[in-house]
């Protein structure tokens, strides 16, 4: 890969490009971070930890009024270095007030990317904190959009708004897309040592941008355009989405042809090269794996193609909570019970293990089907997730999971595999334990009361 020379002023550099990379470079410039979420807090963090004042916006005023007062509301984080670079190193100021563009070198925009209830994408976020930028905007300023989003949106929607200015992109201002990498709730790959990808409008932009990606980030890399990383994005994601579906379908054969799916993935595992495991479960959730794949068939849609892998992988992923709901329905008709008084305890409401995020979480998918189904009795225990709303009910979890509260209950569900989870404890005292993730591979004793997804029996 050419790797573009990059970290000192281009002497073909416009004026203003060789400003903002001398402000890079010996780190006086100032960041603003738009969107204090999963992404940006991690990021704000990075940059003000490592002595670079960095100003936090974000319209929560509940965000910004926790933050003011050093208080740290994401799970990742450590609380004291929040805490740290807000009130004692000062490198972090909060405000839900754009103005503070106007004090930046170099603005981040990492807001949120949702879909519609038709699941097109819904870019209001990224627009709307554009324009926030744009009314500050000053020359010499480098925007970067971490959003994850469909082919073009840095081209042809942040920077029509950002032209409105007046400024020439790439000579008077800067634009890039780089994607955010964060896997929540992964103590391996921090925002450090995952390598990013950068796509700038122009060259220079690209330059600029990388540049100050490296302030914080060990490896940069750069591809042509904007439009290469946005896709690139969605191709990770896409590229998940698919081959979970793929083992999700294959967990449902192997339930009628009496194979076991986990035992099937742990063997071809084995091989050293040309495959890579994925498991199944009760469905996918987050706000990437699910919602960008949506992303890319909406855009398709527009040049008359059709996505076929995307939507088999959405149809395969979105019908697995009614998968498990089926699982769960079956093991109540066993009993001496109707599905209007069997009592259901969900364990992990979380969308993935460790994690306090229940963004489209497929165990609340469940919760909702079996309240549709007339249950209800349902309660869960998730210790990331203190209450949910299904179906306008509020459940709240309990503090503790007792032997005397599991066997309470007609059916006990695995619907996330929290590590926190004591599983012989659950196995031993619960009547039935229907198993979504194979949390209970290691169970010593007997696996009697045990019904896993996909295990053919
Ligand atoms: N969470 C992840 O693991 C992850 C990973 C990779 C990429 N992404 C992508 O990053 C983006 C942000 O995701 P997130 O998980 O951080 O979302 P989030 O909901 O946790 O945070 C977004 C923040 O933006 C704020 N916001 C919304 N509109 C705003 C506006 N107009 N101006 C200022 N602030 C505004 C919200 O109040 C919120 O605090 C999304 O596009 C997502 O797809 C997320």
């Amino acid at each position: 890969m050419a790797l573009r020379r990059v970290g000192r002023p281009r002497a073909t550099g416009t004026r203003y490009e060789q400003q903002l990379m001398k402000t890079i470079l010996d780190g006086s410039m100032t960041i603003g971070v738009v969107g204090l979420g999963y992404v940006g807090l991690p990021l704000a963090l990075e940059f003000s930890k490592s002595g670079i004042r960095t100003i936090g916006i974000d319209v929560s005023k509940e965000k910004i009024k926790s933050l003011q007062a050093g208080k740290n509301y994401i799970q990742d984080l450590d609380d004291k270095e929040v805490h740290h670079v807000v009130k004692k190193s000062k490198m972090l100021t909060a405000t839900a007030d754009f103005t503070a563009c106007a004090l930046c070198d170099v603005i981040y925009v990492c807001v949120p990317t949702p879909f519609t209830p038709n699941k097109d994408p819904d870019i209001s976020h990224i627009v709307h904190a554009t324009e926030g930028i744009a009314k500050h905007m000053k020359k010499g300023q480098l925007v970067i959009l971490k959003s994850t989003t469909f082919p073009g949106t840095t081209e042809k929607y942040v920077k029509p708004i950002l032209d409105t200015t007046g400024f020439k992109c790439g000579k008077e201002y800067f634009l890039a897309f780089s994607p955010e990498r964060i896997d929540p709730g992964n103590q391996t790959w921090t925002t450090k040592n995952t390598p990013v990808v950068v796509g700038g409008m122009t060259p220079a932009c690209t330059d600029v941008a990388i540049a100050v990606n490296r302030r914080v980030i060990n490896e940069v890399v750069p591809v042509s355009s904007p439009a290469v990383a946005e896709t690139e994005k969605l191709l990770e994601n896409i590229f998940r989405s698919v081959n979970i579906a793929l083992v999700n379908e294959l967990a449902q054969l192997c339930d009628r042809i009496g194979v076991n799916i986990w035992e099937v993935v742990d063997a071809a595992k084995t091989k050293p090269f040309g495959f890579m495991p994925f498991y199944p479960g009760p469905g996918i959730g987050g706000h990437c794996i699910l919602i960008d794949p949506y992303y890319l068939s909406w855009a398709a849609r527009e040049v008359d193609f059709v996505t076929n892998f995307i939507t088999l992988a959405a149809e395969v992923n979105e019908s697995m909570p009614f998968y498990v709901r089926a699982m769960i329905e079956r093991e109540i008709a066993k009993q001496p019970v109707t599905l209007k008084k069997a009592r259901v305890l969900l364990l992990g409401m979380a969308f993935k293990r460790d994690v306090d995020d229940l963004r489209h979480s497929p165990a609340l998918k469940v919760a909702e089907l079996l309240v549709e189904d007339g249950i209800e009795n349902i309660s869960y225990f998730d210790p990331y997730i203190p209450t949910v709303d299904v179906h306008g009910r509020t459940l709240t979890s309990k503090k503790n999971l007792t032997a005397a509260y599991l066997k309470k209950h007609d059916v006990v569900v695995i619907t996330t595999d929290h590590s926190s989870f004591d599983i012989d404890m659950i196995v031993k005292n619960a009547k039935v334990v229907i198993d979504t993730r194979n949390a209970t591979k290691d169970v010593a004793g007997p696996r009697r009361n045990i019904v896993l997804l996909g295990d053919g029996k």
